[in-house]
């Protein structure tokens, strides 16, 4: 949601600050801040918009200082605007917090009683000043009171000047990970902020707290009982976070979908057995024999994903499956029998919403798998089984080259279902055969990425947008128009395609541009009938269609073609156009497609 940096040790403390909150910025980016304690006490400096804002507000500042935090944030409470922007100081205490203090207006009134004098509209500012309240010369001690008192989620950084050399942090539902370093140690929400200084973390986990000096860190509870962890190495390297010749990182992380689709099958198939081995997955072969339902938890593009999944595991491995909007589900009173299984899929790992649906879900008994990116998120520590998509860091706010890496994982459990049931071993072959050509199938789709550019140019200026799928294009459907919404704030729709007559058909009119996915499949003749209804009305047809398709062809305006694949692997190919499509038309209107407005990477916030 926001992103979190800390420093202590180093003479480049400035540098180090501004340099991870580049690497955050797609995380939120409405303001950023940052406090440095200096020989004559803090210098705290913040600016609306991004990181470039703040950078040309420090100009002629003496940024002398070894230690520091920094912030860039996705406002929740109060506009976004300088002031709301953290660092939150009150007296010598500096703090940046990403989350909610719930509970942030009463304290404000008690605080305020006592002489507190607020400047900001944040719950932020509050917390700020309950530490600074509770300071009797021992930081430490002072963040530990505040957090016994405040209610909701944080991950915090805070400094004071009477303690210059130290950084504390802590987390309750909000990632904080620590960087170890050599005589300079590092604090940050997200791993990628701190990499290129050390490759040495430790994740902390909800109520645990870590003091930073140049010397050394300690972690401990916010009860200030001493916790011992283990130091992790980070595997991936910087250059994975660059955008490699890109214009933009979702550009990029769409070409990279040959390889990341590869690395999420890499070592787990067994074609000759016509079986997967997903290592993560600690269940006996007489547990997943006994699967009778499974419900998928997520949001948004790892939702869609979910839903392609429904369409996998009913036809293949004939287990009932419910697919459910995280944010309902944890308020729901959600019935769990015995035999079922939850799959919880979050390319974040860190969606608070999908977080809690799947803590709701273990305390009534599910078992429960995780299905993320982020190795070592929260999603990926608090489950028991879990597979990682493998897919490398996305920095695109909008999702692609996770979703078609949670879409093959999810195919490759349908598998692992499937053949302790009714699957056999021939069609596990043949599908896992066909999986091993897909990469190439998706360049041949990336391929045509400048004959997208040109029909997107034709409905750039367009304010609306039908899609339509049937079967297991539905949900491709769903994340085409997800997509081309996020980037480009064009209205889009999907719809399972015979849904269009009751009720969006009226909508269709020369200015409504409709894409049809239209793949070879059992429910062709039924599209063909959907498309005949959107040509009766003048309305506008891109068709992605099946190499060698003419009967959608021609009654289409623009025409995308995929190469023909088993039906199992179709959303694989048939979502890249759509990516491509909205893609091109957000940069054709001049949009930030990075960092499109209002949105952040990881939702940290309910
Ligand atoms: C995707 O393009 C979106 N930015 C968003 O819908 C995202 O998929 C959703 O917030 C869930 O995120 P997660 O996969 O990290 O849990």
């Amino acid at each position: 949601m926001c992103g979190i940096v800390g420093v202590t040790g180093t003479p480049d403390a400035a540098e180090v600050l501004l340099e991870g909150l580049k690497r955050l910025e797609y995380r939120g980016y409405d303001s950023a801040g940052i406090a440095l304690i200096r020989g004559d006490g803090q210098l705290v400096v913040k600016e609306k918009g991004k990181i470039k804002s703040l950078e040309g507000a420090l100009v002629g500042e003496d940024l002398t200082g070894t230690t520091g935090i920094a912030h860039t944030r996705w406002a929740t409470h109060g506009a976004p605007n300088r002031i709301n922007a953290h660092p939150h100081r009150s007296g010598n205490v500096a703090l940046v917090h990403n989350g909610i203090i719930e509970n942030y207006a009463a304290l404000k009134v008690q605080l305020g009683k006592k002489g507190h004098i607020f400047e900001s509209d944040t719950d932020t500012e509050v917390l700020a000043h309950l530490v600074d309240d509770f300071y009797d010369g021992d930081l430490t001690l002072a963040v530990q009171r505040a957090l016994g008192v405040v209610e909701g989620a944080f991950g915090i950084a805070v400094t004071h000047v009477a303690e210059p050399d130290l950084v504390v942090g802590a987390r309750k539902g909000s990632p904080l990970v620590v960087g170890v370093g050599n005589g300079v140690n590092y604090l940050a929400s997200d791993v990628a902020a701190i990499m290129g200084h050390t490759r040495q973390v430790i994740y902390l986990d909800d109520g645990e707290m870590v003091t930073l000096r140049p010397e050394g860190i300690q972690t401990m509870n916010i009860n200030n009982e001493a916790v011992t962890k283990e130091i992790q190495e980070i595997t991936w390297d910087l250059g994975q976070i660059q955008k490699g010749g890109y214009e933009h990182f979702m550009l990029k992380e769409i070409f990279e979908q040959p390889q990341t689709i590869r690395d999420s099958f890499r070592g787990r198939i067994l074609p000759d057995q016509g079986d997967v081995k997903l290592g993560g997955i600690q269940l006996t072969d007489w547990e997943l024999r006994n699967v009778r339902r499974i419900i998928i938890l997520a949001c948004g593009t790892s939702w869609h994903a979910g839903l392609v999944g429904e369409y996998l595991f009913e036809e293949y491995a004939h287990i009932p499956v419910e697919v459910e909007y995280a944010s309902e589900f944890r308020y729901r009173n959600p019935i769990i029998e015995p035999g079922t299984l939850c799959l919880t899929i979050s390319q974040s790992g860190e969606t608070i919403d999908t977080l809690e649906a799947m803590r709701e879900a273990k305390r009534k008994g599910a078992k429960v798998i995780g299905i993320t990116n982020v190795v070592g998120s929260t999603i990926a520590r608090e489950t028991e089984c879990g597979v990682y998509i493998h897919a490398g860091p996305e920095i695109g706010v909008a999702s692609t080259k996770a979703f078609t890496s949670q879409v093959t994982i999810l195919a490759m459990l349908t598998i692992l279902l499937g053949r302790r049931g009714h699957l056999n071993a021939d069609r596990g072959t043949q599908m896992l055969r066909e999986l091993e050509r897909i990469p190439d199938l998706v360049q041949k789709v990336l391929d045509q990425s400048e004959a997208i550019r040109e029909i997107a140019k034709v409905y750039a200026d367009h304010s609306n947008c039908l899609y339509l799928g049937r079967g297991v294009n539905f949900p491709i459907a769903l994340e085409g128009a997800l997509k081309l919404k996020e980037i480009s704030y064009i209205h889009a729709e999907g719809y399972p395609a015979a849904e269009m007559k009751h009720g969006p058909i009226a909508l269709i009119d020369p200015q409504m541009p409709v894409v049809v996915i239209a793949t070879k499949d059992g429910s062709y003749d039924k599209i063909v009938g959907n498309v005949q209804e959107v040509r009766a009305r003048d309305g506008k047809i891109i068709s992605i269609v099946t190499e060698g398709d003419t009967e959608i062809a021609a009654l289409s305006d623009h025409v995308i073609t995929i190469p023909d694949t088993m039906n199992f692997w179709m959303p694989l190919l048939s979502v890249v156009p759509l990516q491509l499509l909205a893609y091109h038309i957000a940069v054709i209107r001049g949009e930030d497609v990075d960092q499109p407005r209002n949105l952040a990477k990881a939702v940290t916030v309910e």
